[in-house]
């Protein structure tokens, strides 16, 4: 997830440039760039870092009146002033900023560029070498830039300079955001309003596998045939709570968006100098000690709880019981010589968990708190926290917080079994990555998601969510998102269960949505899925790339399968969100909720 800017008019681009930068900061902040044209030619400044570590490198002489900006979350090659974007062809005569990830990039590189001598590791540097080798074949500026979005597959939001042209800013999208700013005698380019809000409200909004010119004194919209079109800008509303959630309709929308970039702060929140995942060394030795964990939560927590069971179990060999917080405190099981219990609270704040809390402090039983809110109620009255660090979570329905629980579990998980000596086969912190990656894929198919919404769910009364394994507990969340926002009654279900009573409840055209993520039971769901098609249901499969069979609904794109989970839960969560958008349901404030639940 990456940001970008451009501005063409009058002023100094590079202060526009900067602040609009600052805004988008939330997108990823490994690396900054901007570039700027003058009649000198093209300026490129990059850093490594925050955008006031490029602001301190850049001389106050830098001038020029059109310029593009980049603010930088590393997906092909690691953050480092040499990744970072802009990025130039060959000649310098072209200068590229790209948010998104071009998946047929080395295909594209063995195809038409064999010769060509790269200077970074990116995949952007390959389209901005493509449109070169374009140009050089006789096409105009304009056809190379087209004929070179022609041959990508992938997502897109680019901001393309020419050097001997400074008249224009070339900018094209595809599945990633990208608006117009537009004005009297200026233009500017944006990711998100917010970037742009202090110098136009007004704003044209680019659909996907579009082109736009953008010069001083106007717009010249396209598609990549060059078939021009004409949109009106629309007015930004923006008020202070809006800046928020910036353009974004929905809290929740906005937090189903960040979970890449969460992905991204916990793995740096969490390594090492040798780039490993790992707990503090009080936390573990602690964790080390005790001869079974009990996990205690509600709701989305309790059932990231399950997923995190299924880590430590299966990554390092440690028992584990995960248990409903308000059922424990009136019915506690019978404990082990040497418990320790984790508390998963997103708030930290949730009456029913901190009641099992005080009943074990007085125990005398070590506590761990995994939490969104260091410092809150939970987190001071454990002995140990570990911190999700997915920022503030104000939609009532979880949907970042559950994602940053499962990837501290499996750092839990991964951490004590690296502590036992046990090699569970894969490196933690380059599979979160790409669960990172992958979910920004996910997130570029709303419309895809959508459509899925209005099929299945515009106006059923009920669904059912199925999976085996670590899918049935991936199911139990899909089944709560959808319930708690759309009102929809939807139950989720372990697949080999639903013919031992539910079955009686599927009728011509309920939705059944059957997860298929895991190659060990893939076949059986695939067996359930006919049980209930054979009494009407309608299914929708969602399966994992690699696993798809034909019919599936929807394809996840390939991540380790222990994983899966992190992953699993994007779509459902986008369903349940336009679900109850069409619905006409209040999505971030659902009726009888509250986001913190301080009573018992
Ligand atoms: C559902 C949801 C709730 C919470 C539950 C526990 O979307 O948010 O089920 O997960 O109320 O809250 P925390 O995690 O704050 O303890």
């Amino acid at each position: 997830m990456c940001g970008i800017v451009g501005y063409i008019g009058n002023e100094n681009a590079k202060e526009i440039l900067l602040k609009g930068l600052d805004k988008l900061e939330y997108r990823g902040y490994d690396s900054a760039g901007i570039s700027l044209l003058t009649d000198e030619g093209v300026e490129v400044f990059k850093e490594k870092g925050r955008i006031a570590v490029l602001r301190d490198s850049i001389p106050t002489a830098a001038d020029g009146h059109i310029g593009i900006g980049h603010t930088r979350w590393a997906t092909h090659g690691v953050p480092s002033k040499r990744n970072a974007h802009p990025h130039q062809s060959t000649t310098e005569r072209f200068t590229l900023v790209h948010n998104g990830v071009i998946e047929n990039y080395e295909q594209l590189k063995n195809d038409y560029l064999s010769n060509v001598t790269f200077n970074s590791d990116t995949d952007t540097e390959v389209i901005v070498q493509l449109i070169e080798y374009h140009v050089n074949k006789g096409l105009s500026v304009e056809e190379a830039f087209r004929s070179t979005l022609q041959l990508i597959k992938g997502s897109y939001a680019f901001a393309l300079l020419d050097n001997q042209d400074q008249d224009v800013i070339y900018v094209a999208k595809n599945k990633s955001p990208l608006l117009i700013g537009v004005a009297e005698d200026f233009n500017v380019v944006a990711s998100d309003a917010m970037a742009m809000i202090q110098v136009t409200n007004q704003f044209i909004e680019l659909m996907d596998k579009e082109v736009i010119l953008v010069r001083k004194d106007g717009v010249e919209l396209m598609d990549l045939n060059g078939e021009r079109k004409e949109r009106e800008p629309f007015t930004a509303q923006l008020d202070a709570s809006d800046i928020e959630k910036g353009t974004y309709p929905h809290f929740m929308l906005k937090e189903i968006d960040e979970q890449p970039l969460v992905m991204r702060n916990i793995i740096q929140q969490y390594q090492n100098e040798n780039h490993e995942l790992v707990l503090d060394e009080e936390i573990r030795n602690a964790l080390l000690k005790a001869d079974r964990l009990y996990i205690i939560a509600c709701g989305t927590s309790y059932h990231a709880g399950l997923v995190g069971k299924q880590f430590i179990e299966k990554m390092a060999g440690i028992p584990v019981e995960v248990h409903v917080a308000s059922e424990f405190s009136y019915n506690m099981p019978l404990l082990s010589e040497r418990p320790l219990f984790i508390y998963i609270s997103q708030s930290g704040e949730t009456a029913d968990s901190r009641a099992v809390l005080v009943e074990t402090n007085k125990l005398g039983h070590k506590a761990l708190t995994i939490t969104n809110v260091p410092g809150s109620t939970l987190s001071r009255e454990a002995d140990y926290t570990l911190a999700l660090h997915a920022g503030p979570e104000i939609a009532v329905a979880s949907t970042k917080a559950y994602t940053a629980q499962l990837a501290v579990l499996a750092i839990v998980a991964a951490d004590l079994a690296k502590a036992k000596g046990k090699d569970f086969g894969f490196n933690l912190l380059k599979e979160l990555a790409i669960v990172g990656t992958a979910m920004e894929t996910i997130c570029g198919q709303k419309d895809e998601l959508e459509k899925i919404a209005k099929e299945y769910l515009e106006t059923t009364r009920n669904a059912f969510f199925i999976g085996r394994n670590v899918d049935f507990y991936v199911s139990l969340e899909g089944a709560l998102k959808l319930k708690e926002i759309s009102y929809i009654q939807a139950e989720g279900f372990a697949g080999g269960e639903l013919k031992h009573g539910t079955i009686a409840l599927i009728e011509e055209g309920t939705p059944v949505v059957a997860l298929a993520t895991q190659s060990s039971v893939n076949l059986s769901i695939r067996g359930n899925v006919k049980e209930v098609v054979a009494r009407g249901a309608n299914p929708c499969i969602i399966s994992m790339q690699g696993l798809n069979m034909e019919g599936d609904r929807f394809i996840l794109p390939k991540v380790n399968e222990v994983l899966a989970p992190l992953v699993t839960i994007l779509p459902l969560q986008l369903i349940s969100y336009y679900a109850a958008l069409h619905r006409d349901c209040d999505v971030d404030k659902p009726r009888n909720l509250a986001k913190s639940v301080t009573v018992e």
